[in-house]
């Protein structure tokens, strides 16, 4: 038999103070979706019927099911300011044929043969920064990584290797991400969800500090193309050979813009926010600290993976991901119409007792020997949408850990928990991800 929404708990709080806690108090937000069980319904100011799902069965259902009835990017142009930010172009606000044809043309440079090139340099640039950090007083470790993972994804992706376009690449990368991360652009787009998904797009700074990063890969376009240098390992010059082969029509100067926005924004902010998690809950676990610099003196990386995913499942920076229904869909008993979104609960998948014994406590050795579950661990979403850089990212966080521990070490600490805290649409650690570095013990040598 087939139910509606009607059958579906909901949580008892009207749908403007639902919408103000789920933006500024997420931990709350969470828990109290976390007690309506597998299947609920979320009613927040602005938005349509939102079906919480939490259940790997239903998971698989979503991620599996048939994507031309189940959008994400015309759900996230109601629920976060991706397609104002990103462009209307980004591959992240395109569905169907749109975005499979993205899909397939970016996928080669997010997959194993690209990582392996851009290995090296992501260890080179965590050695030079980590050179300048501050050792043997307290930190915040969600800034030094801002700043690694900008390093990192500017290098591969952008690929500009001249100092001083470089500089001023991150210079206005950083303008940008202060805007859309700042608390004004956090009121701005409560705002615009709660007007049912109006984002205004005369938001003057926002304009401001996308057009100079735009106004800087263009400058970089036109310097490869003067001098044809097309055969850089880049995403960039990527780009520029997909140009230079199907012609303009295939990618034009403005889609690239808003590829390199995308990838710029949804990758840096996300994995350095993943790393300050990871060592937050590092830090707090002395027996996990000691076995990660006892495996990264052995060489291995098995251990490092093993913090990376128990770490993203306990703090997972999106809490959920969504898809708009655009056609009738059924779950497993379930009908849901056209106008209605379905959201994978990420955050509470990842806190099932059933799949999680003890699912509070961080205990990497879960993962030891064991791959994560496709339905069950899903910080980078699932099926055609997995996000793009999860790999990329994943490299990435291994590397930083286990460049940063062949040289120092975290001090673990005594201090509570760091809170859940917001950077628009993602989750921080409250503080910043205090932490203490100093020199590696001889022991661990
Ligand atoms: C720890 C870091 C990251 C996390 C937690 C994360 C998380 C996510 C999530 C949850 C989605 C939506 C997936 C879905 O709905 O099924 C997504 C999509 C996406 N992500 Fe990531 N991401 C991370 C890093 C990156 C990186 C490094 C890049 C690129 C350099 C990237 C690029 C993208 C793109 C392009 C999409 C859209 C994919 C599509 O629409 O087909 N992300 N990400």
């Amino acid at each position: 038999m087939t139910h509606g929404l009607a059958s579906l708990p909901t949580p008892s709080l009207n749908s403007a103070l639902l919408a103000a806690e789920y933006w500024l108090r997420p931990a709350r937000f969470l828990d109290r979706c976390e007690q309506l069980g597998d299947r609920f319904v979320v009613r927040m100011l602005g938005l349509p019927p939102l079906v919480g799902v939490t259940a790997p069965v239903d998971v698989r259902a979503v991620f599996t099911g048939d994507q031309t009835a189940l959008h994400l990017g015309e759900g996230l142009k109601k629920m976060a300011p991706h397609e104002l930010v990103l462009g209307s172009t980004s591959i992240i606000v395109k569905d169907d044929a749109a975005h499979l044809q993205d899909r397939r043309m970016l996928t080669p440079y997010f997959g194993a043969a690209a990582l392996m090139s851009y290995e090296a340099g992501m260890a080179r640039k965590t050695r030079e920064l980590m050179h300048t950090w501050p050792l043997d007083e307290p930190v915040a470790f969600q800034r030094l990584m801002m700043q690694l993972t900008l390093e990192i994804i500017i290098a591969t992706v952008f690929g500009v290797t001249e100092p001083e376009r470089a500089r001023r690449v991150r210079e206005a990368v950083l303008r940008l991400v202060g805007v859309v991360g700042g608390p004004g652009f956090l009121a701005f787009s409560m705002l615009a969800v709660a007007r049912g998904g109006r984002w205004n797009s005369s938001h003057r700074r926002l304009r401001a500090a996308m057009a100079a990063v735009d106004g800087l890969a263009q400058e970089e376009l036109a310097a490869r193309r003067a001098a044809a240098d097309l055969e850089r390992p880049d995403v960039l010059a990527a780009l520029l050979r997909v140009q230079g082969e199907h012609g303009d029509a295939a990618m034009s100067d403005l889609a690239i813009c808003d590829l390199l926005r995308t990838l710029l924004i949804a990758g840096y902010e996300t994995t350095a926010s993943s790393l300050a998690w990871i060592v937050e809950r590092a830090t707090r676990h002395p027996h996990v600290l000691a076995q990660l610099e006892a495996s990264v003196a052995r060489g291995e990386d098995e251990y490092v993976d093993a913090v990376v995913a128990e770490g993203m499942r306990v703090r997972s920076v999106a809490p959920f991901t969504l898809r708009l229904v655009v056609k009738p869909f059924e779950l497993e008993g379930l009908r849901l119409e056209p106008g209605m979104m379905i959201a994978p609960f990420i955050a509470l998948v990842h806190r099932r007792p059933d799949v999680y014994p003890d699912p509070h406590v961080f205990r990497p050795e879960r993962f030891l020997g064991t791959k994560p579950g496709m339905y069950t661990w899903i910080p980078f979403g699932g099926g055609v949408r997995r996000c793009l850089g999860g790999p990329f990212a994943l490299l990435e966080m291994r590397v930083v850990l286990r460049t940063i521990l062949q040289e120092l070490r975290f001090l673990p600490t005594r201090e509570a928990d760091e809170p859940l805290g917001r950077r628009n649409v993602t989750i921080v650690p409250g503080k910043g991800a205090i932490v203490t570095l100093g020199r590696r013990l001889r022991a661990a040598a």
